[in-house]
């Protein structure tokens, strides 16, 4: 059988990393893409309060704007978050700043939150909300995160962040506050319990109400580092925590040309080490937090052990990449196996088994 997305993957690979980015995320505005059929019950997930029909979300970054939210719902993600957004639109780092790196399952990215800024992001989530002429409502069909970050200049974080939240609440089931990204000076430096505290204050003071609230790091911290934020996370009122952000390190393993590039690395590099900073927060964290992982998951059987480690789903950005939109069924088919071989009826019965 002629596997469409395989085709239209292909095709997105002749094109340089960003014009095949754009060219995909307007056609999936454009309602080029293909409706998933209905999830398995079994691999539904509650938490954070909310209902998803899997545990396969998209990670931020790939649909910065807010363009294709409903489209990519449709093609059978759990979840997507939306972002990062800053305050106000700025372009990034100049071009060339994203670089495939297919030898190693893995991108480099230096991309610098180009984006269209808070107005236009906002314009676009209302815009799912409304009602089309013939009185259908065209919203996602699983949860939306919305995840935001600062400009690279003339940002004040304690102010920013939770203007941002404010802004986002109406629209967002759930708001990511990004601390980790590499491509914007300073940012990461904001990962301590001290400005935790301080920003979640803030947050908090502004936004008597909001959705959910999760705080993404980097796995480039040492492993006692993320006790302290942890605890910050949960006595501000953080109801959650994604690991990871993408690395800036660079293993030795890499092949690829473009492994020098300097930015964060995603994709199967990142695949030991995301998983053991959720191994070590999640022992502390004895389930108080939702964690959501993200870091090289290609298969299955990686969704299941970070599940089995205690998180309650994942994200990937770079295999989607790779792969294009049939790792979807395939990473579905091969979870419920992988189900079936572990003896379990339900993520639930999975979630945290393995927790040390
Ligand atoms: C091109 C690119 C852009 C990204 N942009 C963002 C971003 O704007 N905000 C963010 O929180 N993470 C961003 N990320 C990180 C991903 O959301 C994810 O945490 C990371 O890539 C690890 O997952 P993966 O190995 O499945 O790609 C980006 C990643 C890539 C590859």
């Amino acid at each position: 059988m002629i596997d469409m997305n395989k085709i239209a993957t292909a095709f997105l690979h002749r094109f340089e990393p960003e014009p095949a980015h754009e060219l995909a995320i307007t056609a999936m505005a454009l309602g080029l893409t293909p409706k998933a059929p209905k999830d398995d019950p079994r691999l539904s997930v509650q938490c954070l309060g909310l209902h998803f029909p899997n545990p396969i979300g998209l990670a931020a970054g790939f649909d910065k704007n807010a363009r294709a939210v409903r489209p990519l719902t449709r093609m059978g993600f759990g979840h997507v978050e939306a972002g990062t957004v800053t305050p106000r639109p700025q372009p990034g780092n100049p071009q060339p700043r994203l670089f495939r790196l297919p030898e190693d399952g893995a991108i480099i990215n230096r991309m610098g939150f180009n984006g269209c800024g808070i107005d236009r992001f906002c314009r676009n989530l209302a815009r799912l909300h409304r009602p089309q002429p013939n009185g259908r409502l065209r919203g996602p069909l699983a949860p939306l995160g919305a995840n935001i970050g600062i400009n690279k200049t003339g940002a004040d974080p304690l102010k920013d962040y939770p203007e941002l939240v404010a802004r986002v609440r109406p629209y967002a089931d759930y708001i990511t506050i990004n601390l980790s990204s590499p491509n914007t000076p300073g940012l990461r430096d904001l990962q301590s319990a001290e400005f935790l505290t301080q920003l979640l204050d803030a947050v908090n003071k502004r936004n008597a109400e909001r959705p959910p609230l999760l705080i993404k790091l980097a796995p480039d911290m040492a492993n006692a580092a993320y006790a302290p934020i942890l605890e910050a996370a949960i006595n501000g009122g953080a109801q959650g925590l994604i690991l990871t952000n993408t690395t800036i390190a660079r293993p030795d393993s890499l092949t690829s040309p473009h492994a020098h590039e300097s930015g964060g690395l995603s994709g199967r590099p990142l695949t030991s080490r995301a998983r053991e900073v959720l191994q070590h927060v999640s022992a502390i964290n004895k389930g108080r937090l939702t964690l959501i992982s993200a870091g090289g998951i290609e298969t299955g059987r990686d969704i299941l052990d970070r599940i089995r480690l205690g998180a309650s789903m994942v994200q990937l950005y770079t295999s989607f990449i790779l792969e294009g939109a049939s790792i979807l069924p395939r990473l579905k088919a091969e979870l419920l196996q992988s189900m079936r071989d572990d003896g379990f009826n339900s993520l639930e019965e999975a979630f945290g088994v393995d927790r040390p």
